[in-house]
């Protein structure tokens, strides 16, 4: 019956929760079990017994119920409805309900539609289905990851954005304590290992594919920590000349590091149209940079409506940070007439300082390792905070999220008052 609404949110990472499947079908049995080895999957425990609506009713006689119960049946009858109403009363009123049954009836569907259940499934259900369903339930209830992704991209080249991104990745996490990690969708070009003082020791092409499977170690191998809170995504070793990725291949690596960083930073000087085009619709935050010359402010301008238009119309999430202020070409605008210019001011201004960046980018190192940058990184720090909305995080513990059962409507619930 419903078993085309696969809905939007295939790819993203599910919140921890527990799934319990009470099923005779093998093939469900086989598509659940295939469901464990999907990153998607990697916090959602599912279990898989063989039984019905009656093993079901047994088996939460003393045990906690989970987020979302499937139960298969052969027959509806009235009496199944009954049972399906015992079950609800074993049942938290935060768990999920979804029936799988062996014909498609429009009138039954709506009945235990009615009755509190989340959905009816009709066999065969392969994984894709299976998940799709899982993902679209388990998201309404307990809410996607909450990682927040902010994306570089430049006016035009040079003019700093993969500096800045190193500097916020590094602030992020050195200065506010944020679980972070930085990637570069340059491929070749990528220089971001050689800035973290490491090498390259992979591609974009390789991270794809890994980040698809379920090989949990192959991916965090590529991911290589500097400090405490901070790592990146050590691509870079691909020739220069190959094509990069897809922005669908991107996606997938992105989803995976959002599955276990809280803050991802993606610079995009060097991406491909598509990708920035998809990182501009996706990201939480968009920090556009730009120097404070004509041609550079000219493309900023023209970015930000069109970074806007693609995010909807909606200005929310898009920065301009004004970089090299001073660099005294002939043609550098004031800060005033650069307000003027992009009709929005900058939010974060960053002097030209050769000396300082020169350091970092000759001996590989981060500005917070580097003595001088202290009023760039508070800075930094404030922009982060203020503009992008970022606190200290005070909690080492990534797992701690608010607890929102409490806040939940248990369906069953309704059930149990029929
Ligand atoms: N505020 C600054 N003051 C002085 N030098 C800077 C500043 N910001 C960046 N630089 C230097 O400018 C050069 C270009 O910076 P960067 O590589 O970050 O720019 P980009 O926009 O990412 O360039 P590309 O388009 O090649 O990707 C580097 O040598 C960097 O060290
Ligand atoms: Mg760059």
């Amino acid at each position: 019956m419903m078993n085309n609404s696969l809905g939007s949110n295939t790819f993203v990472l599910l919140p921890a929760a527990s799934v319990a499947l009470f099923i005779k079908d093998s093939d469900i049995r086989q598509a659940a079990l295939s469901l464990t080895g999907d990153w998607r999957f990697a916090r959602v425990k599912i279990e898989v017994i063989d039984g019905d609506v009656e093993t079901a009713i047994d088996y939460y006689a003393d045990k906690t119920s989970p987020d979302l119960l499937i139960v298969e049946t052969l027959e509806i009858t009235d009496g199944f409805s009954d049972r399906l109403d015992v079950l609800g009363g074993h049942c938290a009123d935060t768990t999920a309900a979804v029936v799988v049954g062996p014909v498609n009836d429009v009138y039954l569907y709506r009945k235990l539609i009615d009755m509190g259940v989340s959905d009816y499934l009709v066999k065969p259900l392969n994984a894709d289905v299976l998940g799709a369903v899982f993902s679209k339930i388990l998201t309404e209830r307990l809410g996607a990851q909450d990682s927040q992704l902010i994306g570089c991209i430049g006016a035009k080249g040079g003019v700093g954005t993969s500096s800045l991104s190193y500097v916020l990745s590094d602030v992020l996490a050195n200065s506010l304590g944020q679980k972070t990690v930085v990637l570069d969708a340059a491929g070749g070009w990528s220089y971001l290992s050689v800035a973290m003082g490491r090498e390259s020791i992979t591609n974009l092409h390789e991270v794809a594919r890994t980040s698809l499977s379920a090989d949990k170690d192959s991916f965090s191998r590529m991911v290589v920590p500097v400090g405490e809170k901070l790592s990146f995504l050590a691509t870079g070793a691909e020739p220069l000349m190959e094509d990069s990725v897809s922005a669908d291949s991107f996606e997938f690596i992105i989803n995976r590091l959002m599955q276990t960083y809280p803050v991802v930073v993606v610079d995009l000087s060097g991406a491909s149209i598509d990708i920035c085009r998809h990182i501009l619709a996706r990201a939480n935050d968009i920090v556009v940079v730009s120097t404070p010359t004509l041609s550079s402010l000219r493309s900023a301008r023209a970015l930000i409506q069109e970074a806007k238009t693609i995010r909807g119309e909606k200005e929310d999430g898009i920065h301009i940070v004004l970089n090299q202020k001073g660099i005294g070409s002939g043609s550098e605008v004031s800060e005033n007439d650069v307000a003027i210019a992009l009709k929005m001011k900058p939010e974060l201004v960053i002097p030209f300082l050769p000396k300082l960046f020169g350091i970092a980018e000759s001996q590989g190192k981060l500005l917070s390792m580097i003595a001088g940058a202290g009023e760039i990184l508070s800075d930094v720090k404030t922009f982060l905070e203020k503009k992008i909305g970022i606190v200290l995080d005070k909690s080492t513990s990534l797992e701690a999220g608010p607890e929102k059962s409490g806040l939940l409507r248990g369906l069953l619930h309704k059930m149990k008052k029929k």
